[in-house]
């Protein structure tokens, strides 16, 4: 293994994803930047470089064996290890998404990278994450995976517009790091999920109310914390997610 410690941040050529390999970087880490497009991956790269990021471009589509299997091989070539996965990259798989009016590929498209492209990658990293003395997996969810907040009346605590595809794409995604979180408690490796926040990306045509920075934080957060710190839980900036 390296000596610093390493990331890998999926979806880390824009955004929130962006933010927070700059936000790593800043610690001094090594840092992935998992991008599926060439261009968007080493303007990032230079970008992240830039400001004194020790940034490596890693190819990784989520959505593709091939490409998750050689990006795990790049950063075990590149870094020498991997202490840190960030599963940030995500889709809502097109909007409206309306129940009722709902086009089953919207739900796919969600499903594919959002849960099945985390677990995809998850797979081929954990070896890597396994030989690190401190390891960390991060799952980019969002509030509106929350049962309860979805099942809240509004007004009182509802979250997000009404979707069949990208809320309970991030349910599902909650469940699935409850699922690892359980598999891994007899080793050092802390699984957990985290809610940045409305932010303004891309993701909903910059309607969010918090910057990039803002939303990358409690990723940076749960991808610091110490070896005594939580598992299997569902945290934002305020504290605990309600499942
Ligand atoms: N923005 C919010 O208000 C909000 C709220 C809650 C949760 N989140 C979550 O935060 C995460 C980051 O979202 P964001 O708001 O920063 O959105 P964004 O600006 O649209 O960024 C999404 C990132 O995911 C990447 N991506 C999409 N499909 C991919 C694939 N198949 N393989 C690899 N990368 C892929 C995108 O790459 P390309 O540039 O190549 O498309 C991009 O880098 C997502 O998981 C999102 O669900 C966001």
């Amino acid at each position: 293994m390296s000596e610093r410690t390493v990331a890998l941040v999926t979806g880390a050529n824009k955004g929130i994803g962006y933010e927070i390999a700059a936000g790593l970087g800043a610690l001094g880490w090594r840092v992935g930047v998992g991008a599926r497009d060439e261009r968007r991956r080493e303007a990032a790269v230079a970008a992240l470089r830039a400001d004194g990021v020790d940034a490596f471009g890693v190819p990784l589509d989520v959505t593709d064996d091939a490409s998750v299997t050689a990006a795990a091989r790049l950063v075990e070539e590149q870094a020498g290890g991997l202490d840190v996965l960030v599963n940030n990259a995500g889709v809502t798989g097109g909007m409206p998404q309306q129940p009722g009016g709902a086009d089953v590929a919207t739900v796919r498209a969600a499903v594919e990278v959002n849960v099945i492209g985390v677990v995809r990658v998850t797979e081929a990293m954990l070896p890597l994450l396994r030989r690190s003395a401190s390891p960390r997996i991060v799952n980019m969810s969002s509030g509106v995976g929350s049962l309860t907040r979805q099942s809240a009346s509004a007004g009182e605590g509802q979250t997000g517009p009404l979707s069949v595809a990208y809320a309970p794409s991030k349910s599902m995604l909650n469940a699935v790091t409850v699922q690892y979180a359980r598999a891994l408690a007899d080793t050092s490796i802390l699984v957990n999920a985290a809610c940045p926040g409305f932010t303004a990306t891309d993701l909903n045509g910059f309607r969010g109310v918090r910057t990039p920075q803002q939303g990358a934080a409690v990723a940076v957060r749960l991808a610091t914390l110490p070896d005594d710190g939580p598992t299997g839980g569902f945290f934002e900036d305020a504290g605990v997610v309600p499942w």
